[in-house]
C-alpha cells in the first residue's frame, strides 16, 4: 500500500539548531527507507534561490520595504509548494522544510509589524491547502541563538543584522503562534545538546505518527 506523504516544518530563530536536526532526522527517516525531501526557505527551487540571494545579499536589498520583503518570501514559497512540495507529498515522501509560512507571520508580521491580517491572507494565497502536518519549534533564548549563529559562519546576512529587540519579538511571536496552533506545533527546548533535542523530536514522531526505529520500522 502506498505510504502517505508527511509534511514537517522546522521553525525557530537564528542559531536554534534547525539545520542540524533536519540532517539528523533525514538520516533517521532514510534509514527506515522513506523517501525524504529536504528543503529550505527561502530557496530550494531555482526561482527561490534567486529570491534568497536578492533578499539576503544583494546590495539593492538595503532599500527594500517590509511589504516588498513579505511578497518576495511569499513568492519563493508559492513556487516551492507547487514545484516541489505537492508532487513530493503525492509520491508519499516525507518533506522536511527549514522554515515555512510561520516564519513570515513572525518575521514580517510580528517583528516588522506588518498588518497580521494581510500577512495571513498573503500566506494563504501562497500555500493554498498545503499546510504542514507538524511544525517543530526549536525554542532558544534570543541572545544565545545569535551567539551560536555568529560563531558558526562568516558575514551576517541582511536579516541577521537586526537588533536584539527584533529577535526578542521573533522568539515571542513564535511562542504565541505555538500556543495559538497547538494542534500543529510542538515546542522543543532548543537549548539542550543535539542528542537530547533529537530524542525529543523522535518522541514527537513516535507519538504523532507512530514512526519509530528498530524492527517495527515506519508505519
Ligand atoms: P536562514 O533560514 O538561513 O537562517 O535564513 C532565512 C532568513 O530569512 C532568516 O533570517 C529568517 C528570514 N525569513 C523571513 O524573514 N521570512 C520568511 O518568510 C522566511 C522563510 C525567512
Amino acid at each position: 500500500m502506498a505510504q502517505a506523504g508527511l509534511f514537517i516544518t522546522f521553525e525557530g530563530s537564528e542559531g536554534c539548531g534547525k539545520s542540524t536536526q533536519i540532517r539528523r532526522l533525514s538520516e533517521f527517516l532514510r534509514s527506515l527507507e522513506r523517501e525524504v525531501v529536504v528543503l529550505r526557505e527561502p530557496g530550494a527551487t531555482p526561482i527561490g534561490e534567486s529570491i534568497r540571494d536578492l533578499l539576503q545579499y544583494d546590495a539593492s536589498a538595503s532599500a527594500m520595504t517590509p511589504e516588498a520583503e513579505l511578497l518576495l518570501f511569499a513568492a519563493s514559497r508559492a513556487q516551492l509548494v507547487r514545484e516541489v512540495i505537492r508532487p513530493a507529498l503525492a509520491r508519499g515522501a516525507v518533506v522536511l522544510c527549514d522554515r515555512f509560512l510561520d516564519s513570515t507571520t513572525v518575521y514580517q508580521g510580528v517583528a516588522r509589524a506588518l498588518d497580521l491580517h494581510e500577512v495571513s491572507r498573503i500566506n494563504d494565497f501562497a500555500v493554498g491547502e498545503t499546510l504542514p502536518d507538524l511544525t517543530l519549534l526549536l525554542d532558544l533564548d534570543a541572545t544565545e541563538g545569535r551567539c551560536r549563529a555568529s560563531a558558526r559562519k562568516g558575514p551576517a546576512d541582511r536579516m541577521e543584522q537586526e537588533n536584539e529587540s527584533f529577535y526578542e519579538a521573533v522568539r515571542q511571536g513564535y511562542l504565541n503562534l505555538a500556543t495559538e496552533h497547538s494542534g500543529r506545533f510542538e515546542l522543543i527546548d532548543g537549548s539542550r545538546d543535539e542528542e537530547s533535542v533529537e530524542s525529543a523530536i523522535r518522541e514527537v514522531l513516535m507519538e504523532r505518527f507512530q514512526i519509530q526505529g528498530g524492527s517495527d520500522g515506519i508505519h
